[in-house]
């Protein structure tokens, strides 16, 4: 049967690439989208989300949520670093996420409640368990565990796209949904909701190639055409920022973690640990593994790789149900 599941999202290119996964699989029934601010601002995730929902045919409610963190803009020392500008050949900037889609504009508009609310109300009404698949800041889910702890009796899992053990983007220890609000992840963490991690190790090894963006568009489908227009910007950006070890290859994080749900083998080394979340100085949004022997439960489950080759096929699998062009 298919899974329940609620999104959260920053949307986003990756962002992008997950919801359409989500949409098309018949492993998952997608019950709603949540926005968040993140890559972009709280206006522009939404509406990217809004189009995107539109242009694959789908009904899927959408909810705004929350346009910062919890806490951490409220201390002016824990402002952003530098963001890496990235150029092309002819010295024009190139963006991991543009701020618009390159998909057409909508009328469809967010729902009348709030993400925080959402969650609230269809966890505490919910008649089966449901996955929760965060792939953005956690700020929603950190309010609504704060204000009705209780929720976590209808979560099945909550699957974060976040963090990292040897890899990081955004400071030399933090990946940027954990770090945009680190307070939020360690409520969730804190929560006693099962927590599995997709973090920047399990997406780096599980990058797409110039090759599989070759392979979606042989199947020339809405869906498949938009993640290779997608992956290939990634790509261009990755090269000049942060290259990966398989050359011409980009993570499509937030995908990854909605392929897991629909085959955890995806992961590779998924492994209980105990993890908590640095909030200061040069520890804040770190994923911190305690690896001491005997003396430590673990509190959530953390991949330490990917299977790039799965990753891959299933999205192939996945994109030959979209539309067809
Ligand atoms: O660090 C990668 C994550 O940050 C992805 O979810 C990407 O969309 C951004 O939100
Ligand atoms: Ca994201």
């Amino acid at each position: 049967m298919a899974r329940k599941v609620i999104m959260d999202v920053d949307t986003g290119s990756d962002d992008a690439v997950a919801i359409m996964a989500a949409m098309l699989s018949p492993d998952i029934d997608l019950k709603a989208i949540c926005t968040v601010w993140g890559n972009l601002d709280i206006e522009h995730t939404t509406d990217n989300t809004l189009r995107l929902v539109d242009a694959m045919g789908g009904d899927i409610p959408v909810y705004k949520g929350c346009h910062t963190a919890m806490v951490k803009y409220l201390v002016d020392d824990r402002v952003p670093q530098k963001r890496r500008i990235a150029l092309d050949a002819d010295g024009n900037e190139i963006r991991m996420h543009e701020p618009e889609l390159k998909i057409p504009k909508t009328d469809r508009k967010p729902e009348d409640m709030h993400a925080v609310l959402f969650y609230i109300d269809y966890l505490k009404n919910a008649q089966e368990p449901v996955t929760l698949v965060a792939v953005g800041p956690l700020t929603n889910l950190g309010h609504a565990l704060r204000i009705a702890p209780e929720i976590t009796k209808n979560i099945e899992e909550i699957v974060i796209m976040g963090g990292g053990d040897k890899e990081a983007n955004i400071t030399i220890n933090a990946e940027a949904n954990i770090w945009h609000d680190p307070e939020a992840a360690q409520i969730i963490l804190d929560s006693g909701a099962k927590v599995v991690w997709v973090p920047l190790d399990a997406t780096h090894a599980a990058c797409l190639t110039l090759d599989d963006c070759k392979k979606f568009r042989e199947i020339n489908t809405f869906p498949s055409n938009f993640a290779a227009d997608l992956t290939e910007g990634r790509i261009a950006v990755h090269n000049v920022t942060q290259p990966l070890d398989v050359p011409n290859a980009a993570a499509v994080h937030d995908a990854l973690a909605v392929c897991y749900v629909i085959d955890p083998t995806v992961l590779v080394d998924l492994k209980p640990v105990r993890c908590f979340i640095g909030l200061k100085d040069l520890t804040e949004g770190e994923t911190i593994i305690d690896r001491r022997e005997g003396i430590i439960e673990p509190n959530c489950y953390f991949a330490f790789s990917g299977d790039r080759f799965k990753f891959s096929d299933m999205l192939c699998e996945i994109f030959k149900l979209g539309k067809q062009l």
